[in-house]
């Protein structure tokens, strides 16, 4: 089986963490490290539930390292409405005894790219600020980079605000660098991610499967449910695993839909600031097609598959 070498980028978070164990999973993937950014919650906490899902999935020898303590132009965001204050919806998991890496974030993901044999394939469902410092610091590795799959934007909607999806939201100049590369972009924003959701008997089925991978996500899910049930953000059957759908889509594509769009986030709009504005008409755009956009999926089986991941690990 050819493997997919892989890093991820992550602001750990209630639905990261499940995107972290669907990807420990599944031997598809070769996971050369994994990179943290604040968003969700600050820096340290965002490092730590890294560190801590981890140690408790079983795999503390995946190389961690930390990266942008803040966007880099404006002041961070976080989310503790929808994470809670520790960002892992106030479930302790044990304290790690794992530490991240010496070198940061750039620095070792340049490493894990340079080393490698093949192209790497990035997962990033967090800020874009590390992505960006990357590409801005080394462009010479973007012919190494096999694609992007980027949680974050949305064609038709926002969350943190009317038309911008809270990743970009946080980091907006990053962002508009990364969706100007040129390197290939996945993007899996809130029109399909919107879609990803567990409802309180897929919930009870993570619980059912009896192993503390099963019982982590029926746990941290609990105060993440309660807030997609609250209606703040509109109404939904169930909590959405957003930044588990761009890890599926990369071993799974059968069970998503998307159109090629240009995609450009907009900096200046005095209500738009964080839009990833998507073009997908054939004539009169504004420049080639730069993201391929998953627009639909398949839920049932999106569940399915994160369930079968959590009772093959410990
Ligand atoms: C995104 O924002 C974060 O709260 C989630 O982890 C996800 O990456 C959804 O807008
Ligand atoms: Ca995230």
């Amino acid at each position: 089986m050819s493997t997919i070498p892989l890093i991820l980028d992550v602001d750990t978070g209630v639905d990261d963490a499940v995107a972290i164990l669907y990807a420990l999973a599944n031997p598809q993937f070769e996971i050369l490290g994994i990179s943290t950014v604040a968003g969700n919650q600050t820096l340290d906490k965002t490092t730590h539930n890294t560190l801590a899902v981890l140690e408790y999935l079983g795999r503390p020898e995946i190389p961690v390292a930390a990266g942008a303590a803040a966007p880099w132009m404006q002041p961070l965001h976080t989310a503790p409405q929808v994470h809670g204050e520790n960002g892992l919806g106030n479930v302790e998991l044990p304290a790690p005894t794992i530490r991240p890496q010496p070198e940061d974030a750039v620095g070792c993901m340049r490493r894990w790219i340079e080393s490698c044999d093949r192209p790497v394939t990035i997962a990033a469902v967090g800020p874009l600020t590390n992505i960006a410092l990357l590409l801005k610091s080394c462009p010479n590795l973007k012919s190494r980079i096999e694609r992007i799959a980027i949680m974050g934007g949305g064609a038709f909607r926002g969350n943190a605000s009317p038309v911008s999806e809270f990743n970009i939201y946080v980091d907006p100049e990053a962002a508009r660098m990364v969706f100007a590369s040129g390197v290939p972009l996945l993007m899996c924003g809130l029109d399909v991610t919107m879609k990803a959701y567990a409802t309180k008997e897929d919930i009870d089925a993570f619980a059912a499967i009896g192993n503390r991978a099963g019982q982590m996500c029926a746990d941290i899910f609990r105060f993440y449910y309660d807030f997609h049930m609250s209606g703040v953000r509109g109404k939904l059957p169930g909590c959405a695993i957003h930044d588990a759908v761009p890890v599926m889509a990369l071993i799974h594509p059968e069970l998503f839909h998307g159109e090629d769009a240009y995609v450009e986030v907009d900096l200046d709009g005095v209500y738009t600031r964080g839009c990833t504005a998507a073009d997908f008409r054939d004539r009169g755009r504004l420049a080639d097609k730069n993201t391929h956009v998953i627009l639909d999926l398949d839920r049932e089986t999106f569940i399915r598959q994160l369930q079968d991941a959590a009772a093959r690990l410990c």
